[in-house]
C-alpha cells in the first residue's frame, strides 16, 4: 500500500489500523463506514482505550520522574482540552485531577463524581458565583490570577467557613513555542502576575486565615516541543520559593508548571516530537537541580496536560460533498507545493466550525480516505469545509489517492483536542456528535446539534 494510504501511528490513534481485506480504516476496532451509519456525518471520534492509556501513562512518567528524585507529582487533566462527562470519569478511573477553567466546566467535573479535592479551578476572570459555587463544592485549589482576587476568594472562602487552598499563578516572562522559546523580564499578556509582584501578593495571600498558600503556578504556552523554556521558567520560579521560605518562615509545599507538551499533527512533525518518559526525565533533572542550586527542599510538583492526553486520541471522520481541480501554475503556491501542476479541493460536509485551529493558528493536520485503500497516484489536496470563507480550510495540504471523490469518507487524524471545545455554529452548522470507540465497542458521549435546536434560539414574536 502507498504512503497516500498509510495510517501512520504516530499521528493516528495507536489502535487505528486498515481493515486487511477491506483497506477501510477501523477506529477501536470498527470500521469507519459503520460508525459512520450509525452516528451520522461528519462524526468526531475519541479512542477511549488511547485517551486512558495516554493519561496513565503520562501520569507514571511524571509520577515515577518525581519519586525518582524524591518527592511527589500529581497530574491534572486540562478539561479545555476535550471535556464532558465520560472524558471527565475516564481521567478520574486513571488517576488524574481534572484542571477546569470556567463554572461550565466545573460543573461537568462535579456531574462525572469527580472528587472536588482533585479539581483545581484556573481563569483570569472567575465571577463570584463561580468563586463561590467552588469554594462550596470543596474544589481543591483555586489559582489566583489577579490582585482583586485575593479578596474575593478569601471573602467566599470565609463565608462558606472553609480554609481554601489557592496558588498564585505567575508569568514568568517565559512563552515557548513549538520549538523555541522566548524569556523576557515581562511578558505581555493576561494571565498570572508578573514575578516582581509575587513577594507582596504571596504576603497578602498569606495575611488572610480563610486563605492556605500552597505554591505558584505557570503555565508557559502550548504544543511545545523542547524543554527548554520549562527550564527558564523553573529556575525563574525555584529562585523566587528561596526568597518566599525566608519571607513565610518555612517552604512553599508546592510547584504547579501547568501543561502543553506539544503532539504530532502530522507524519513530518512526528520525527520531532518528544516522547513523554524523556520529557519526564528532564523536568525531574530541571526541578532537581533547580533547588539544589537555591538550598531549597523539593516542592510536591503538579501538571496540567490536556492536549497531549486526548488530542491523539481523536479523529474526525467526514463525507467528500465536491471536488475542484486548481492548477498551481501561475499562483503563489507555496514551495512545498513546487512540482505539483495543479491542487485538489476536496470539500466536507464540515469545517471551521468543528475545526478552527487551521484558522486560527495555521494548524497541520493529515488526511486519510478512510472508507477504501486506493492504487491511484497520489494528488495534492486542500480539505476544506462548507462554511462561507475562503480560509475554511481542515487541511491544508497533504498527498492522497487521486481519485477521492464525492461519497469517500475522509480521515483528519489528531483532532481530539481544541477542536469540539472550539466548535461553533458558524452559518448555522450544528456541531456534530461524540462517539468514544473501544474494542470494537462505539458508544455516543456527547449528543450532536439539530437545526431544530440552533433554530430554537430564536426568539420568535407571536
Ligand atoms: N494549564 C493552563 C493554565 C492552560 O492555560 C492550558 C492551556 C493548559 C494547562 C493545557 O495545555 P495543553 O497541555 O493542552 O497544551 N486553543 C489552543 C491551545 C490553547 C491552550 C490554552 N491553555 C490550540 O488549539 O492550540
Amino acid at each position: 500500500m502507498s504512503a497516500a494510504n498509510e495510517i501512520d501511528p504516530r499521528v493516528f490513534p495507536a489502535t487505528a489500523r486498515r481493515g486487511r481485506s477491506c483497506g477501510q480504516l477501523k477506529l477501536g476496532g470498527i470500521r469507519a463506514t459503520e460508525l459512520i451509519e450509525r452516528f451520522g456525518s461528519p462524526l468526531y471520534v475519541v479512542d477511549e482505550q488511547v485517551a486512558r492509556d495516554r493519561a496513565r501513562a503520562i501520569r507514571e512518567a511524571l509520577q515515577g520522574e518525581f519519586r525518582r528524585i524524591g518527592t511527589e507529582a500529581a497530574v491534572y487533566y486540562a478539561g479545555k482540552a476535550f471535556f464532558c462527562v465520560e472524558v471527565a470519569r475516564w481521567m478520574a478511573e486513571e488517576g488524574l485531577g481534572v484542571d477546569v477553567a470556567s463554572g461550565g466546566e466545573l460543573a461537568v467535573a462535579l456531574a462525572a463524581g469527580v472528587d472536588p479535592a482533585r479539581i483545581g479551578f484556573h481563569g483570569n476572570n472567575k465571577s463570584e458565583a463561580e468563586i463561590a459555587r467552588a469554594v462550596v463544592a470543596g474544589v481543591g485549589t483555586l489559582i489566583i490570577d489577579s490582585e482583586q482576587e485575593i479578596e474575593r476568594i478569601a471573602a467566599a472562602a470565609a463565608a462558606a467557613g472553609r480554609r481554601q487552598r489557592v496558588r498564585l499563578r505567575i508569568n514568568s516572562g517565559v512563552h515557548a513555542g513549538t520549538h523555541d522559546f522566548l524569556a523576557t523580564s515581562h511578558e505581555d499578556q493576561k494571565f498570572g502576575l508578573p514575578m516582581d509582584r509575587a513577594m507582596e501578593v504571596v504576603g497578602r495571600i498569606a495575611a488572610h486565615e480563610s486563605l492556605d498558600f500552597v505554591g505558584l503556578h505557570c503555565h508557559i504556552g502550548s504544543q511545545i516541543f523542547a524543554t527548554d523554556g520549562f527550564r527558564e521558567s523553573a529556575r525563574r520560579l525555584i529562585g523566587l520559593y528561596g526568597e518566599l521560605a525566608e519571607a513565610l518562615g518555612g517552604p512553599v509545599p508546592e510547584l504547579n508548571l501547568g501543561g502543553g507538551f506539544g503532539i504530532a499533527y502530522t507524519s513530518a512533525q512526528a520525527d520531532e516530537a518528544p516522547d513523554i518518559a524523556s520529557v519526564a526525565r528532564e523536568l525531574a533533572d530541571i526541578v532537581a537541580e533547580g533547588c539544589a542550586e537555591a538550598g531549597i527542599p523539593l516542592p510536591r510538583l503538579a501538571f496540567e496536560p490536556g492536549r497531549s492526553i486526548i488530542g491523539p486520541a481523536g479523529v474526525t471522520l467526514y463525507t467528500v460533498g465536491t471536488t475542484k481541480a486548481v492548477a498551481l501554475a501561475g499562483t503563489d503556491a507555496v514551495n512545498a507545493d513546487a512540482g505539483w501542476a495543479e491542487r485538489l479541493y476536496v470539500s466536507v460536509d464540515g469545517g471551521m466550525s468543528d475545526n478552527a485551529r487551521p484558522a486560527l493558528y495555521g494548524a497541520d493536520y493529515q488526511v486519510r480516505i478512510a472508507n477504501r485503500a486506493s492504487d491511484a497516484a497520489p494528488a495534492l489536496v486542500r480539505v476544506v469545509g462548507k462554511h462561507c470563507e475562503s480560509g475554511d480550510i481542515v487541511v491544508q495540504r497533504d498527498v492522497i489517492p487521486g481519485d477521492v471523490a464525492p461519497g469517500d469518507l475522509l480521515a483528519v487524524a489528531a483532532t481530539g483536542a481544541y477542536c469540539w471545545s472550539l466548535s461553533s455554529n458558524y452559518n448555522y452548522v450544528p456541531r456534530p456528535p461524540v462517539v468514544a470507540v473501544r474494542d470494537g465497542e462505539a458508544r455516543l458521549i456527547v449528543r450532536g446539534e439539530t437545526e431544530d435546536e440552533l433554530l430554537a434560539r430564536s426568539v420568535i414574536p407571536d
